[in-house]
């Protein structure tokens, strides 16, 4: 089955060209085979360009477009084995690529969230209270709540995400978690150090050897990742480069958690280590910036936690001065960032962290991508993986000029539209 979106008014295909990183393009069309993409250009030149019944005028825009509001306006028709889909002038972005998620956890810590509002700060010790939670729940139990995030996630057109454990902390938990965690994406990351679990109490080596030892041995056949929660009051920079390494001795590739709640060693962890990412990157300085501007590693911003925690913001322009990778992710968890909208990510990006939108579209997208270390996704072009989201607005600045609208109207996953 092959699909021709046509009448794109802005596609964003993150190929750059001339300058633009986010290589848009007017008035364009997009061939959709099977699940990858055959086909990107303008609209006037597209295989199966025409529309019966329409006229075409110059500009390779059609006439008797329909009202922007009606769902009827997206006209599909079966002609020649090819279904037509008319985006009405509206624009067109790749599929969105969470890279940082927890999404397999029992409970929620909505009380938290109250006493954070009302001045308590935010703690890395929370995350136990999930972890009793999450051992209490049963495999049912957490698989119909993570099958649930992940239908609220893709409505908001997210096609990629990588999910994390954390909450287990026992070898059984954590190993159901990952197992969870593998039915519904190939990006599973292992968490086993996401804190020192309270029955460990000031026995920390033996919970850092267990991490190392045998939860890794039965978590490894799960996951692509490996991950630390670098951080006082989770994980030092000693044990978390212990951790790092014997995960990447048995096969993972390594991605960290730090400069989450204050300065700290898990950007030169995460740089020194070659891992693909670090999160968080809220509290930077000098010397981590110019270490992540030689390095591969992407910065992956989390703004849902800094908004959810009363915390300031990373300082995305700084680090996008200085040429580093950006990427912008959700961090789905009961605890720091309840929300799994990378539309609200690419509204905080723009009004609160110095990002234009075309640079948060694009690092919620190809960002995603490097920070997954995917070269299948995030961009629109011959041969990519058809992932792909039709806004109900003309424009991708409307993701931020229009914050909390739904603005997600068709989501095609590999080529078929839900
Ligand atoms: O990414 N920072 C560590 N882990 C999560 C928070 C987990 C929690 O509070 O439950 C995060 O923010
Ligand atoms: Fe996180």
């Amino acid at each position: 089955m092959s699909t021709l979106i046509t009448n794109i008014g802005e596609l964003t295909t993150n190929v750059a060209a001339d300058g633009d990183p986010c290589g848009t393009l007017r008035d364009a069309a997009v061939l959709i085979e099977g699940s990858r993409i055959a086909w990107v250009g303008l609209a006037a030149d597209a295989p199966d360009a025409t529309v019966p019944g329409r006229e075409r005028t110059p500009g390779g825009r059609e006439n008797g477009s329909h009202s922007a509001s009606h769902p009827a306006d997206v006209l599909s028709r079966s002609r020649q084995g090819v279904q037509v889909v008319d985006a009405g002038g509206r624009a067109v972005i790749p599929g969105f690529v969470d890279s940082h998620t927890h999404l397999v956890f029992g409970g929620d810590r909505a009380d938290e969230f109250e006493a954070r509002m009302a001045g308590v700060p935010y703690a890395a010790g929370g995350i136990r209270r999930t972890v009793a939670a999450t051992r209490a729940a049963s495999d049912d139990e957490l698989r119909r709540r993570l099958a649930g995030f992940v239908s609220e996630l893709r409505a908001q057109g997210t096609t990629t995400f990588e999910v994390k454990t954390g909450y287990g902390l026992t070898v059984a938990d954590e190993t159901r978690l990952a197992r969870l965690a593998a039915e519904v994406t190939p990006e599973v990351t292992f968490l086993g150090a996401h804190i020192v679990p309270g029955e460990y109490g000031d026995r920390r080596a033996e919970y850092v050897e267990l991490v190392c030892g045998e939860m890794l041995e039965e978590c490894a056949p799960h996951s692509r990742w490996i991950d630390v929660f670098c951080e006082r009051g989770a994980f030092t920079a000693d044990e978390s480069r212990r951790i790092l390494a014997a995960g990447i001795t048995r096969g993972l590739l390594p991605r960290v958690h730090g400069n989450q709640l204050g300065p700290g060693e898990g950007v030169q962890v995460a740089v020194a280590l070659g891992a693909a990412s670090v999160d968080h990157c809220t509290y930077l300085d000098d010397d981590d910036i110019a270490a992540l501007a030689r390095s591969e590693t992407v910065a992956t911003l989390l703004p849902g936690v800094e908004f959810s925690t009363r915390q300031p913001y990373p300082d995305a322009r700084r680090l996008l001065d200085a040429g580093v990778t950006v990427a912008l992710a959700s961090d789905c968890n009961p605890g720091s960032s309840f929300t799994s909208s990378m539309p609200l990510m690419i509204a905080l990006a723009v009004r609160e962290m110095g990002m234009t939108t075309a640079e948060a579209v694009w690092a919620s997208t190809a960002g995603g991508a490097r920070a997954l270390r995917r070269t299948d996704v995030g961009a629109v072009a011959p041969g990519m993986r058809a992932d792909l989201v039709l806004l109900g607005a003309p424009t991708r600045t409307h993701l931020a000029y229009r914050p909390g609208v739904p603005l997600i109207r068709t989501v095609w996953s590999n080529g078929v539209a839900a």
